[in-house]
This record gives structure tokens, C-alpha cells and sequence, in this order.
């Protein structure tokens, strides 16, 4: 068989199994599976698929058709014009997270050499873009899951940015002893009766609690005393939690400014806090 002729055929697959954007795809696991980019593949569909070749990617197809989200089949996941490597032990970095780091990016920019905290970090998405767009800036990289800053670990090396990243294991703001300029955040707020049982996505991940807000309730109440005077916190936040998030940071914090952002779907996404000087 030819490549073309396998491109079809999974397309078809995949098409019968009800999976959107068979097309794309199809060439991403073949692609994948020869390990050719896009255009090596669109010069090669002429060329016969080996009985090797064929088996992987049968493999490869059941892993998708059984439901794995594609960035763990490539083992990597875009964000923020970056590839980062992620696993099971993470969560796939959102197109809606990005918007975090525009914010954070044009709230740093007055700072010579802001000191910056990603609570959460998972594959380290947030953080290694933060550390390449801002290359004075001190960092540090925190999570629960000693599995996920594994892999925040790989990434930070893949980057460039090992030296520039600290990374510690702990509980929200537990890790770090001394305020900071910037708290950035994305903790898991997915309510639990919503959870997804058969997520491939870690639970630890995506788990926010009854209301979804455990863990940025949890946050809030420990950011006093981590902020330095005129620092910012910034997080991302579930649908329909804005109201609840800002009543309880206002309660925290009167005297703040506070802000809800939303993101390019009109959703309100990141809430953030400053404190004053
Ligand atoms: C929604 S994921 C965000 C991952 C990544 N920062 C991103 O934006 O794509 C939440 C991360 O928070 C971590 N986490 C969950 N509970 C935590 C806690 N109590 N303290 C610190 N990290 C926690 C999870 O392990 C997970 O990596």
C-alpha cells in the first residue's frame, strides 16, 4: 500500500469512529509514525508503506481510537509557539492558558528583574515560556505531583532554562519562604461531579473540589505574606466562578485592585489581584 492509500484509509477510520478533524489527523499519525514532518509527507505519498511501518501505526490508531488525546500519542503538546513533552502525568497545556503569560508579560515589563512563582506548573509550560521572554527574570516552579515536575524537569533542559528555573515539590504556596512580585496560577478547578472518570488527564490535574474552587480558595488564603507590596497575582479560572472568586478576593484583600480578563472565546479566564504599594 502507499502512503496516500494509508492516508485514506485512516482518515476513513477515523471518520467512522467520530473523531473531528480526520484529515489533520491522519497525517499527524502517519506522520508520526514515519517520523517525517509535513512536508516530507506530502512528497512521500507515492512511496509503499513497509509491514513495519503499517504496525505502528495500527498500534498507534487503537491508542486513538480507545480515547487517548493525541498529544500523549506524539508525546508532545504546543503552547505558546513551543513544544513541550508531556505524559499522562500532566495535564495537555489549554490554548486558553496562553492568554496568562500575555498578561503576566505586559505587567513585567516595568520590572528590572521580577521574581516570579507558577503555582502548579505541570509540564512547565507557564513557566519556560515566562523564563524565554523574560531572560532576567528569577523563577520558580512548583507542583504536588513529583511525576509532573519530572517532566517540567525534561522540558526546562529541552529549553535552555534549567538554570533558570527552580523547581520544587509541595502544596500551593507551601515551598516558597519569601514574597515574591508576581504568584501565577493554574490549579485544577474542574468540579468533581463534572470529572471525566475516564480521563487519560491526571485527577490530581483537573480535580477543583466539590465547587471547583478548593484549590484557588486554598491559594487566596495563602497568598498574604508571599506578595510583595504592589505584587500581582494572577490565575486562571473556571467558567461561571468569576463572581465567587472575586467576592472572596475581595473579603481577603479591600484594598487590591482586582480584575477579571476574559479569553478570546469571551469567557472570563484569568482573575488578577495588586496589591498596593
Ligand atoms: C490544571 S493543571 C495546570 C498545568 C499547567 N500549569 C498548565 O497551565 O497547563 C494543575 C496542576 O496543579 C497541580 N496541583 C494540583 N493540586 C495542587 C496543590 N495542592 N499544590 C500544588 N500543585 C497542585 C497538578 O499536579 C497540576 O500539575
Amino acid at each position: 500500500m502507499r502512503l496516500k492509500e494509508f492516508f485514506y484509509h485512516t482518515r476513513q477510520v477515523l471518520v467512522n469512529n467520530g473523531i473531528d478533524d480526520a484529515s489533520l489527523e491522519s497525517e499527524l499519525l502517519l506522520r508520526q509514525t514515519l517520523g517525517i514532518d509535513r512536508v516530507q509527507f506530502y512528497q512521500n505519498l507515492e512511496q509503499y508503506i513497509t509491514i513495519e511501518q503499517r504496525e505502528i501505526l495500527q498500534k498507534l490508531l487503537q491508542r486513538r481510537l480507545r480515547g487517548e488525546p493525541f498529544a500523549y500519542i506524539r508525546s508532545y503538546s504546543e503552547f505558546y509557539g513551543l513544544n513541550f513533552y508531556v505524559n499522562n502525568n500532566v495535564l495537555i497545556p489549554r490554548p486558553e492558558t496562553e492568554i496568562l503569560i500575555d498578561i503576566l508579560l505586559n505587567k513585567a515589563q516595568k520590572y528590572h528583574r521580577p521574581f516570579i512563582v507558577d503555582v502548579g506548573t505541570g509540564c512547565g509550560n507557564i513557566a519556560i515560556s515566562v523564563a524565554l521572554n523574560l531572560p532576567q527574570a528569577e523563577i520558580y516552579a512548583m507542583d504536588i505531583s513529583a511525576p509532573a515536575l519530572k517532566v517540567a524537569r525534561l522540558n526546562c533542559y529541552r529549553y535552555g532554562v534549567r538554570n533558570r528555573i527552580i523547581l520544587l515539590q509541595g502544596d500551593i504556596l507551601q515551598p516558597l519562604l519569601c514574597p515574591v512580585d508576581f504568584i501565577i496560577a493554574n490549579l485544577p478547578y474542574v468540579k468533581r461531579s463534572e470529572l471525566d472518570n475516564h480521563s487519560y488527564e491526571p485527577q490530581l490535574a483537573l480535580d477543583g473540589g466539590t465547587d471547583g474552587l478548593k484549590n484557588i480558595r486554598r491559594l487566596c488564603h495563602q497568598v498574604k505574606g508571599k506578595l510583595l507590596p504592589g505584587g500581582c497575582l494572577l490565575m486562571e479560572i473556571g467558567k461561571g466562578h468569576k463572581k465567587a472568586v472575586v467576592a472572596f478576593l475581595n473579603k481577603l484583600f479591600p484594598t487590591a485592585r482586582i480584575e477579571v480578563i476574559p479569553d478570546l472565546g469571551g469567557i472570563d479566564r484569568i482573575v488578577s489581584l495588586i496589591l498596593p504599594r
